[in-house]
């Protein structure tokens, strides 16, 4: 691997070989999504905790500060909206030299393996791979479903993963489902978890990490679950503890309380 790639991938992937990477991508088709109308003022409390944050070239211009930033991935798909016809429907938003000039540690697109548009998707996903590579550039895959929660199954994810991996993604970024093993399994490259609509507890959300990162995750790209809890830092706070610190789901979650009640006392 050259030297700009292994430079650019270890910004990514922590020495334990395990990463926390923070998205705020979602506006790019969902609009102002609940509480990351300011991404700017979402993030900031966030970035001491995550590794990498996953986000637009709009979003990152206005809202992120050079000076004080994160390693970046930069969502370079889209096109399509909520409101829209077919989400799959997605184009490359967002050129090679704009990821140069932004100084990006990535890119990311999103495939739609099995839609009606998964041959264009995973053209996208080639192309891109092919210019990225020229410039030492990783891929990240994003192994998106649209509105169609129900592909959240193992089997299926497991094919978008190793197909993303084939098309020479770097990374691959899916759900967590049960038996995630298997989909760790077949594809060669690191695997994270995104986690789709924000869960009832924030205990399920520490179950399901722990779990994908006990069966091969190597972390996560989680935005909801976190920005869209009530105590965003101590969630935070408490999923580094499982992803870096190997903590148990018991630990993290009296970790999170704890900054929970640390910070309801401040606010007396
Ligand atoms: C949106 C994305 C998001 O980055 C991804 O879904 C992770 O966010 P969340 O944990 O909120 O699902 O790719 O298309």
């Amino acid at each position: 691997m050259d030297w700009g790639m292994q430079n650019r991938m270890s910004q990514l992937i922590q020495p334990d070989g395990h990463c926390f990477f923070l998205p705020i991508d979602h506006g790019y088709f969902q609009g102002p999504t609940r509480r990351l109308e300011k991404p700017g003022e979402t993030v900031k409390p966030l970035l001491p905790y995550c590794d990498a944050l996953f986000v637009t070239r709009g979003v990152l211009r206005s809202c992120i500060d050079p000076a004080n930033s994160k390693p970046i991935i930069l969502r370079v798909s889209g096109g399509t909206s909520m409101v829209g016809q077919d989400l799959a429907n997605e184009g490359i938003t967002t050129s090679v030299q704009e990821a140069v000039r932004l100084n990006v540690a990535a890119v990311g697109l999103s495939i739609f393996v099995g839609s009606e548009y998964e041959h264009d998707s995973l053209l996208n996903l080639a192309n891109l791979v092919n210019e990225c590579e020229e410039y030492g550039i990783p891929v990240m895959a994003v192994t998106a479903v649209g509105t169609e929660l129900k592909k959240r199954k193992a089997r299926y994810l497991a094919l978008s993963c190793r197909i993303a991996a084939e098309l020479g993604a770097r990374v691959v970024k899916t759900y967590w489902c049960e038996k995630f093993d298997s989909v760790v399994h077949g594809c060669p490259v690191p695997v994270v978890m995104a986690g789709g609509p924000k869960c009832e507890t924030e205990l399920e959300v520490l179950e399901f990490v722990n779990d994908g990162m006990q069966n091969g995750a190597a972390g996560v790209n989680l935005g909801r679950n976190v920005w869209q809890n009530d105590h965003p830092v101590a969630v935070a706070r408490a999923l580094r503890a499982i992803i870096h610190e190997n903590a148990t789901v018991k630990e993290a979650h009296d970790l999170f309380n704890s900054l929970k009640s640390g910070e309801q006392q401040k606010r007396r």
